[in-house]
């Protein structure tokens, strides 16, 4: 089912999320179908339960060819519970961002350039991986979400930050 997405300026952004308990796990299928109905609709790159109003340590990611950014590379269809974020480097790189609960806008974040992230799929199994790139700033960026972090947060030079279509007349939506 398709949820409301929270934006910006709701209160609900700004707390941290729950770890996800075994007394949660019931209602894990059902949240997922909803993330993932709610992302696709908006045609998304990621999205966080907090976004639709569930404040659990969940996100979901996966970019394979996505209008909003057309040249990303491809990012696998990624369910992650209780995600845990170790940088690999202290390198940083600025990358264009948007987000569904900030509709209409981008800015330029600095992400780190690599990192693992570990957490549980939804059958709880244990997912570590080593990313990079676009695959690691989405992680970043979603991963935010559950520390209630939004990424106008993170700019650094407020002059890279605007209305998509004011910034991209051409339509290109990243640099
Ligand atoms: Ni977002």
């Amino acid at each position: 089912m398709i949820i409301n997405i929270l934006r910006i300026g709701d209160p609900r952004l700004l707390e941290r999320s729950r770890e996800v308990a075994p007394a949660d796990r019931p209602a894990l299928a059902t949240l997922l179908a909803d993330m993932r109905d709610t992302m696709i609709a908006h045609d998304g790159a990621g999205l966080a339960a907090p976004q639709i109003g569930v404040p659990l340590r969940v996100v979901i990611f996966g970019v394979e060819h996505n209008p909003r950014y057309p040249d990303a590379e491809p990012v696998p269809y990624t369910e992650l519970v209780n995600p845990v974020l170790t940088p690999l480097t202290d390198d940083e790189e600025d990358g264009w961002e948007g987000c569904l609960s900030v509709p209409g806008l981008r800015g330029v974040v600095p992400r780190y350039t690599r990192l693992r992230y570990e957490g549980l799929d939804p059958a709880g199994k244990r997912i570590v991986r080593d990313v990079e790139g676009f695959h690691a700033r989405v992680v970043q960026h979603e991963c935010d979400h559950l520390d209630g972090i939004l990424y106008p947060q993170r700019i650094r030079d407020m002059r890279k930050f605007g209305f998509t279509e004011v910034l991209f007349p051409e339509g290109a939506e990243r640099e």
